[in-house]
């Protein structure tokens, strides 16, 4: 199996899961909340973290289909990341997924409710799924970690509080491992520890995680940039206009580069004794060359 057959193979698996959580069932009161819910969750993306769910978890004796209620609540997590970090209080945008953002089309109060919705909704399907109830309470005990102060909640905190003024590297760095090295390297552990995985493997996938994560953002940040909208899906220049200190304003594009280079290359060192087939591998070397 190639490399892109094993992606599809995922995304097959993913997407008609990921359509199915919050779009069938209607009829009632709340409606509107599931509409913005789903059309979130249902608009694209790349679905990175998902994924790596489901190879960790692969690659740990567990078979993706077992780990999908885990994969699906990874991805509502970063789909209502996402939900807050556009509305207007936060980075203000007006495109995400190549459509127009959630508070565009809902408003902003039903933005709110549907990441808020999101989130709870997660851990409601991690808690819910047919795994071993230990296996379950890891995960919720991981994917809390990603998403609260030491993760997304804390790094966006951090990212809002710096707008305006400069940050050194390492404040950046912290600032990035945060609100988006914690939610890839807890995927990466999700999977692992849905298999049953030991802690040391737990571990291991989660230091690989972080530092894809770390090449993700410096790339993120380049992209903001570099690219144009209609490539990118979302808005360009976003950074720059909100006055964020980014890897790109700190170092400039040649050492980003060079910086989202080595990085890769140590989450590939990290991963060689696990990577038996390369996917993980491949996947970061891709993801620092991406375009969107
Ligand atoms: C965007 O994440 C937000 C960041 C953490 C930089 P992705 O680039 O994974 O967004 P989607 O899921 O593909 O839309
Ligand atoms: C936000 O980073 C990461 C999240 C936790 C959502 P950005 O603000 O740079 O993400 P984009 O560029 O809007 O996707
Ligand atoms: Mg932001
Ligand atoms: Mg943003
Ligand atoms: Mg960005």
């Amino acid at each position: 199996m190639t490399w892109d057959e094993r992606y599809q193979g995922y995304l097959d698996l993913l997407e008609p899961a990921l359509k199915g959580c919050f779009g069938s069932e209607r009829g009632y009161e709340f409606d509107g909340l599931l509409d913005a819910m789903d059309y979130s969750l249902t608009a694209g993306g790349k679905r990175i973290r998902p994924v790596l769910v489901l190879e960790f978890a692969r690659l740990n004796g567990l078979e993706p289909e077992k780990a999908l209620p885990v994969a699906c609540a990874v991805e509502m997590l970063h789909t209502y990341s996402l939900i807050h970090d556009d509305l207007p209080c936060m980075d203000d945008d007006d495109l995400r997924r190549a459509k127009p953002t959630n508070h565009k089309v809902f408003g902003e109060s039903t933005a709110v409710l549907a990441g808020d919705a999101l989130q709870a909704e997660a851990f409601g399907t991690i808690l819910r799924s047919p795994l071993p109830v230990e296996a379950r309470a890891k995960c919720a005990e991981i994917l809390a970690g990603a998403a609260g102060v030491d993760g997304i909640c804390g790094g966006q905190f951090m990212d809002l509080s710096a707008e305006g003024h400069a940050l050194n590297g390492e404040e950046l760095s912290a600032l990035q491992g945060r609100k988006t090295g914690a939610l890839l390297a807890g995927a990466c552990m999700l999977g692992a520890a849905a298999a049953g995985a030991g802690e040391k493997t737990v571990e291991t996938a989660g230091q690989y995680g972080a530092q894809l994560g770390a090449a993700f953002q410096i790339r993120d940040d380049m992209l903001d940039v570099m690219s144009t909208e209609s490539e990118l899906g979302k808005p360009i220049g976003s950074d720059k206009r909100d006055r964020k200190s980014t890897f790109m304003s700190l170092y400039g594009e040649d050492k980003c580069d060079k910086m989202v280079r080595e990085i890769t290359e140590a989450a590939c060192s990290t991963v060689k004794g696990m990577d038996a087939d390369g996917f993980l591998t491949e996947l970061a070397r891709r993801l620092a060359g991406r375009r969107k």
